[in-house]
């Protein structure tokens, strides 16, 4: 399958040679504009391709572009009934009406506002009584429409991609994980502490990620300067599972001034570093 093919590229040996690719790196001015501009870009793609199939991360960091998104989308009257939307990540363990599931938060945050319907979506259901068959459902759907054309991500503080906590190989599939201290942590701001985080996910896997032909990651904010260095131009490592958009096209960071520092970033780790060991 063409799609996956691309996976190829980027498995643990071949990365150490020459499949480097520059990382598109877009620094606004602040949050606004960050936002603004990867409103522009979704929508763009949209409209080239109105069935496309993209995944959409929660979290803080795209909210405020999906609000834009849905503003371009009812000014310009794009068409967005057709395309087939992905759930990135969900927690584990708690019932589908919990206040705390990602679904609930994606469909406050970005699909009632686009006036997508839960027909149009393919979930990682928080209330899966067989967490290894929703796994296998998944990346069978997504599969079925020849991969992500588009995905849309923040950046975790530990350099993850959805759930794919580090230590994760560009080759993890969709699954269960646990989470790390530090997501728990950073995702306590989300529900009012630390307690309320389920220990648990489902997660997009980092071989359907890298696979997508478009990947917007998006990065506000003064507490990622660390992450979004070592993300860009760090080594490419599973200990960094963000690192691996390095190794793929296709890939846009769109960061703010505050998340990318006045000091200019440094260059380039040599290529694969640490990935042999994988
Ligand atoms: C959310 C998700 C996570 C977040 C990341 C950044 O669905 O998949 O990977 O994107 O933890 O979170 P924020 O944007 O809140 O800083």
């Amino acid at each position: 399958m063409s799609w996956r093919r691309r996976i190829a590229t980027i498995s643990p040996i071949a990365c150490s040679g020459t499949r480097r690719f520059d990382v598109d790196l877009i620094v606004t001015e602040d949050d606004a504009a960050l936002s603004r501009f990867a409103a522009n870009q979704i929508a763009e793609i949209i409209v080239a391709r109105p069935t496309a199939a993209i995944v959409l991360a929660t979290g803080s960091s795209p909210m405020a572009t999906y609000q834009e998104l849905a503003a371009i989308v009812g000014r310009e009257r794009i068409d967005v009934s057709r395309l087939r939307v992905f759930q990135l990540d969900e927690y584990l363990g708690l019932a589908a009406d919990d206040r705390r599931t990602l679904y609930g938060w994606m469909r406050r945050g970005v699909l009632a506002p686009l006036g997508i319907g839960d027909e149009q979506v393919v979930r990682l259901p928080s209330d899966a009584a067989d967490p290894e068959l929703a796994s296998q459902q998944y990346e069978d759907a997504v599969a079925a429409v020849g991969g992500f054309d588009l995905s849309v991500l923040g950046l975790g503080p530990n350099g993850h991609l959805g759930f794919n906590e580090p230590p994760s190989p560009a080759t993890a599939p969709t699954r269960a994980v646990s989470l790390t201290a530090e997501s728990i942590a950073s995702n306590g701001r989300y529900w009012g502490g630390a307690e309320l985080v389920p220990r648990a996910a489902l997660t997009a896997g980092m071989d359907l990620l890298l696979a997508a032909r478009r990947t917007l990651l998006l990065v506000p904010g003064a507490h990622k300067r660390a992450i979004l260095q070592t993300t860009v131009r760090g080594p490419i490592t599973p200990e960094v599972p963000a690192s691996f958009l390095q190794a793929i096209p296709g890939v846009t960071v769109i960061a703010d001034r505050a998340a990318r520092g006045e000091a200019p970033l440094p260059e380039p780790a040599a290529a694969g570093v640490g990935v042999g060991a994988a």
